[in-house]
């Protein structure tokens, strides 16, 4: 009910506007007795994926909270595993504003943001303040200004920073909103990506004494081919995790529909089935031996489930979050 009224006032702000206020009110209602309006008691249902224990199978997607500023506040709806980021080795902007777009009709958002980051530094400040407790994902990608042949050197960079303070790292190729970026998906570039990072995760791990699992992240706009290949190359690198989706550029669900015709990636809704086959194909290849964290249009406990069903250890959400609010964790975590 609460969540209902804050939204009827937030919606009637810009989306970012509406992002910026709601990080900052929970912020500063953190740890103070206004935080009853979104700490909830959720039931500990523990499991073990990519070698780590989770509280329980939900956690919230890449983007929303992407310098860490919120994460104990995330924690207190429930969250089981928090993911930070997209962070870069270097603080940017992002694209020019409007970058973010609500598309009311279908529940859906479109986002062109292009990874706006105060810069992988500056997150490990923020989580080395955060007393959360449970699993804190952090999802790395590179600069706009870094060209994509030479990308592998910003993930290598943000994996030497974050290594220590993470519980695994994702490893973003699949945002739409830095221009190449989704060619790191493909054929050679994928192979040698992958292999520099195996090769760091096993010096990182002899240099901390700690196993961090990695995890890829990819778009759903793969063809049957294209997934087949990258599912080969997950394992034949013994890469941790699969996060399977980033947003889509695909508009076929949303014609007519407000701010269709903009750039940029959908979420939310409308990218619900489309996910949950991406993950059913992977899943087919990749024969259990890697885990997949399942994320795209999960609005529901029932469209959560249909994760699992397709083959998700773990499911995240984003847009049904800005949607529905912390009752969605709630019911997801409660009914799974
Ligand atoms: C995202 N997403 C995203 N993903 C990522 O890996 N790094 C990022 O920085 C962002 N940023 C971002 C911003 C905004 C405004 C949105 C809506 C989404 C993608 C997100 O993590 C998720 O994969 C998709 O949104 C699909 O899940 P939902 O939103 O349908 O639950």
């Amino acid at each position: 009910m609460f969540y209902r009224i804050m939204r009827y006032f937030l919606f009637m702000l810009s989306p970012e506007k509406a992002h910026e206020i709601s990080i900052k009110q929970l912020k500063l209602t953190h740890g103070t007795l206004l935080d009853m309006f979104y700490r909830q008691k959720v039931q500990d249902r523990p499991l073990t994926v990519m070698g780590i224990t989770f509280p329980n199978v939900l956690g919230l997607a890449a983007g929303l909270d992407k310098n860490g500023e919120c994460i104990d506040a995330f924690g207190s709806m429930g969250f089981g595993h928090v993911e930070v980021g997209t962070v870069t080795p270097v603080a940017q902007e992002g694209n020019e504003l409007p970058r973010l777009f609500r598309v009311l009709e279908s529940e859906g958002i479109i986002n062109r943001m292009g990874f706006n980051n105060e810069g992988v530094d500056q997150l490990i400040t923020k989580i080395k303040e955060s007393n959360y407790k449970g699993v804190i994902g952090i999802n790395i990608g590179k600069n706009r200004a870094t060209p994509v042949d030479e990308g592998k050197n910003d993930y290598l960079i943000c994996m030497d920073k974050v290594y220590q303070y993470a519980g695994y790292i994702a490893v973003n190729i699949s945002s739409p909103n830095t221009p190449g970026l989704r060619s790191l998906q493909y054929g050679d570039a994928l192979d040698e990506l992958l292999e520099a990072l195996k090769e760091r995760q096993t010096e990182l791990c002899k240099k901390h004494n700690k196993y961090v699992p990695l995890a890829l992240k990819v778009a759903p706009d793969l063809s049957d081919t294209e997934i087949e290949s990258i599912a080969n190359a997950l394992l034949k690198y013994k890469i941790d995790g699969l996060i399977a989706t980033n947003t889509t550029l695909d508009r076929s669900m949303i014609q007519g529909m407000s701010h269709a015709g903009e750039t940029g990636g959908l979420s939310g809704r409308p990218l619900q089935s489309k996910s949950t086959e991406v993950i059913k194909k992977f899943a087919l290849h990749l024969h259990g031996k890697i885990p997949i964290i399942g994320v795209g249009g999960i609005d529901s406990v029932i469209a959560a489930k249909e994760k699992i069903n397709a083959g998700a250890s773990l499911v995240q959400i984003y847009s049904g979050f800005i949607y529905h609010g912390p009752k969605l964790v709630k019911n997801i975590i409660n009914n799974i």
